[in-house]
């Protein structure tokens, strides 16, 4: 009796797709990408210290992943960055840039056309330019004056898994280093969120338990043709990025959105059964979620909400449990179970997620 191994089968370690394989993956990468960066992103933080004028540059994912490292800025290192989709920046941007200027680009593969270009752009102009990079000796880590990779190994699926939970643990690590350098939060507090940090692998391993309920949870919903992912504050980028994957493996419709926006039109969208799937960690958004879960709730919605609040039991249809955590990592856990849940309504449609129609793992021309 033998068995037939074909390369791409042992690549995959006995997952039927890459992109589930990479995303069991992530405690490992995110752990990677702290040991990888602690012995340099000091130097990298003293070196961008001195910039007001910032602005992220990305694109898809990554752009969400610029997003969330703008809150992560603004909140620890008092910096307001300016975040652009690196297909808009020239048009708006272009005459700002000076050597005043630092650009962030961050970019798994590092040939993003539209993100080489707004890096290129930059450089032309004397900006400071730091590239958030996956793939080692890229053409973007080439352009860059600096360059943080995020150790997240080969990312074969085309749906951004591993490489966006690391990008975000890197813009973390840079935000904190940051802060240390300025004196900008209190020591006390940056060693804590470091080592909080630090559990971040163990609380995604927690959070991937929730597999099996998610695939049931997919079974019921791989009907709907739309959803909608709401969240506030920090928790914005999570939405969006949820909604992203939905749409490119699934090809269902899927909307993210800040919650506070729902009343100024989306909320005629919602009707009976509509799936919202919200971001409700505890925290100073809370009670606002509530209220827009509630009233979700009372046009007919399923509510699936992710959160650590007993609470949210009473208002949802489901509750996929959470654990405690600052809320300043929660985007790199509560993306987790959104992945997952794509993951599957891609799987019990009948698509394969590793090569969405369309799409192409690195988008090379602008
Ligand atoms: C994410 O799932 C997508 N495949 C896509 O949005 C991707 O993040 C985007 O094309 C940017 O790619 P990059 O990070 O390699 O620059």
């Amino acid at each position: 009796y033998e068995v037939e191994w074909t390369l791409e089968m042992a690549e995959k370690a006995g997952y039927p797709h890459f992109m589930l394989k990479e995303i069991y993956e992530q405690p490992r990468a995110i752990r990677d990408a702290i040991h990888g960066n602690a012995g340099v992103i000091e130097d990298v933080a003293k070196e961008i210290a001195k910039y007001d004028k910032i602005f992220f540059v990305a694109m898809g994912t990554s752009y969400h992943a610029a997003l969330v490292g703008k809150y992560l800025l603004q909140r620890l290192a008092k910096k307001v960055p300016i975040v652009e989709e690196a297909s808009e920046f020239r048009y708006e941007m272009e005459d700002l840039i000076d050597e005043n200027t630092l650009v962030i680009a961050i970019t798994q593969s590092g040939e993003t056309a539209d993100t080489l270009a707004a890096m290129k752009l930059a450089k032309a102009r004397g900006a400071k330019v730091l590239a958030i990079v996956n793939v080692v000796g890229s053409m973007a880590t080439r352009i860059a004056d600096l360059t943080l990779y995020t150790h997240a190994g080969p990312e074969i699926g085309v749906a951004a898994t591993k490489t966006y939970t690391t990008q975000l643990t890197v813009l973390t690590m840079l935000a904190t280093a940051l802060a240390r350098v300025l004196g900008t939060a209190s020591e006390e507090y940056l060693n804590e969120l470091e080592s909080k940090l630090k559990e971040v692998p163990e609380l995604v391993e927690k959070v991937l338990k929730h597999d099996g309920a998610l695939r049931e949870l997919a079974e019921e919903l791989k009907e709907k043709r739309d959803f909608f992912y709401i969240g506030r504050s920090i928790g914005v980028p999570t939405a969006l990025e949820g909604a992203l994957k939905l749409k490119e493996i699934s090809y269902i419709h899927a909307e993210g959105l800040s919650a506070g926006e729902l009343k100024h039109g989306p909320l005629a969208l919602l009707e009976n059964g509509v799936p919202v799937v919200a971001i409700a960690p505890s925290g100073k958004t809370f009670d606002k979620m509530v209220s827009n879960i509630e009233e979700s709730k009372a046009r007919g919605a399923y509510i699936i909400a992710l959160g650590d609040n007993e609470s949210l039991k009473r208002v949802s249809d489901v509750l996929i449990e959470m654990p405690p955590m600052d809320e300043l990592l929660t985007p790199i856990v509560y993306v987790v179970p959104l992945q997952i849940l794509a993951y599957h309504l891609a799987v019990l449609r009948g698509n394969d997620p590793d090569k969405p129609r369309n799409l192409a793992k690195s988008v090379t021309v602008e």
